[in-house]
């Protein structure tokens, strides 16, 4: 059996907690994203999530595009185990949702797509790995599909003091997630360190620590890059988020 990379162990911790994490973030954003959704996409048939992660998105999803199968792409195993968990217990997911244990290049499993969601990934890509997703979104859209591609609402590397993003209950017990970051010498990389903490009353039970890279980039080089692979693109200035969206340019031909 092959050993695990940095990131699947770092994933091992952070499963766990990425919910409790994101949970504030996804109750904050669905409103904003459904406002895009309706605004932006036609008829939708097939929707592919790309790094699904729990599958946060998949309520939304469902609720907003009853009729459409959709395909979760994630790579990360444990992130996996949650996904598979939440499909599982709706029998309305159980229906319409398959889960691809891969990266986005999994994305040529599926054709005619309407709709890509790209939603708190896109920096865990390398710039290659960008051209390779854009190139391949490009060919496998249906005619009028989007793509909707959000990032961080920060534009350049820096330091981010440390400070409590999450807190929850759960029985008597308490988790709470700490994150902050720095910039990364001569990259376009900021080094975000996430603390989790677990609570027994006042008493700690454990304490781990994960930490990960992010390409951290505004809009403008979302649209840069998916040029060059036929897409045009616009920004959604009514989102707290920074988030793209962007459609095959009429000239152009998949390929
Ligand atoms: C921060 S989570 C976001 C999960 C979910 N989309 C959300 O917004 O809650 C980022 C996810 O991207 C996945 N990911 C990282 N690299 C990827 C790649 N090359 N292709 C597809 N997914 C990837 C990770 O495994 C992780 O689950």
């Amino acid at each position: 059996m092959k050993s695990l990379t940095d990131d699947e162990r770092g994933y091992l911790i952070s499963a766990e907690y990425y919910d409790v994490m994101s949970e504030q973030h996804w109750s904050a954003r669905c409103k904003d994203l459904s406002d895009i959704l309706q605004t932006v996409c036609g008829p939708v048939a097939t929707i592919v999530d790309v790094g699904s992660g729990t599958g946060n998105g998949l309520a939304l999803l469902n609720r907003q595009f009853p009729q459409a199968a959709i395909h979760a792409v994630e790579p990360a195993a444990a992130m996996r185990i949650a996904l598979m968990t939440r499909v599982l217990h709706d029998s309305r997911l159980r229906e319409r949702v398959s889960i691809y244990p891969g990266t986005f290049e999994q994305l040529q499993e599926v054709d005619n797509i309407d709709l890509i969601l790209v939603s708190g990934c896109i920096g865990f890509f390398t710039q290659a790995q960008r051209g390779r997703l854009w190139k391949s979104a490009a060919r496998q859209l249906a005619p009028g599909g989007v793509i909707l591609v959000d990032t961080m609402p920060l534009t350049v590397p820096h330091q981010v003091a440390r400070s409590r993003v999450a807190c929850t209950t759960l029985g008597c017990q308490r988790y709470e997630v700490f994150l902050q970051g720095e910039a990364v010498e001569n990259s376009d990389l900021m080094r975000w360190e996430m603390q989790f903490i677990q609570y027994q009353g006042e008493r700690l039970l454990r304490c781990n620590t994960v930490v990960r890279d992010w390409h951290t980039f505004g809009p403008g080089r979302i649209l840069a890059e998916a040029a060059q692979a036929g897409l045009s693109g616009l920004v959604q200035a009514d989102s707290a988020i920074p988030t793209v969206v962007l459609r095959r340019r009429e000239s152009s031909q998949p390929g």
